[in-house]
């Protein structure tokens, strides 16, 4: 919910009086009450404003980073500008989801594209998207042996049963 050096600085205090050490930078939000504001998603076509945030957040940052992103806020080929922006900062890992911010978390992941883009980044990455069950885990990690991890999301809230305790 922040563009400013400033806004990080004091979340990073607060994560810091709580012990916390690692904070990870949402570049992935959709919703156009945030990308219209340059925030979340609304960076990924705006790369001299993301490449100023990042040199003013490494600049001061006392914790690790690591960032969540789509591949782009309208068009996948903005991607293509962010990796050497991305490879210039020490970044601990990239959790990527392979869908555009137009897209909300519908249609296609775009799994072509993440394979053109997701080896060409220093940092470790995390492929997120669309993973339900240990058939499409495996397809990924086949497609792409090269990921470090994947995140999964809706698939796990799926499965979760709600047992309340008396
Ligand atoms: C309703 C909703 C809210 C979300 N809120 C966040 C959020 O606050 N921070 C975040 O990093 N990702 C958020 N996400 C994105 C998920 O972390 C994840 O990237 C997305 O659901 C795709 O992964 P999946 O297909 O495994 O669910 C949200 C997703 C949904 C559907």
């Amino acid at each position: 919910m922040g563009n400013k050096v400033e806004d990080f600085l004091y979340f990073q205090d607060l994560c810091l009086s709580y012990g916390y050490e690692e904070i990870n930078i949402n570049l992935g939000c959709p919703f156009s009450l945030v990308t219209g504001r340059g925030l979340g998603a609304g960076l990924l076509d705006k790369p001299d404003e993301l490449n100023n945030l990042l040199t003013n957040i490494f600049s001061v940052s006392k914790c690790s980073i690591s960032l969540k992103t789509r591949l782009g806020n309208l068009d996948f080929d903005e991607f293509e500008k962010l990796i050497p922006i991305f490879n210039n900062f020490p970044i601990l890992e990239i959790i990527i989801h392979p869908r555009i911010a137009k897209q909300m978390y519908g249609g296609e992941v775009n799994i072509t594209k993440f394979k053109e883009y997701y080896t060409k980044l220093n940092a470790p990455v995390i492929y997120n998207g669309d993973i339900d069950n240990f058939i499409q885990y495996t397809n990924i990690k086949a497609q792409c042996s090269d990921i470090k991890g994947v995140m999964i999301g809706r698939g796990v809230l799926k499965r979760f049963k709600f047992i309340r305790q008396n």
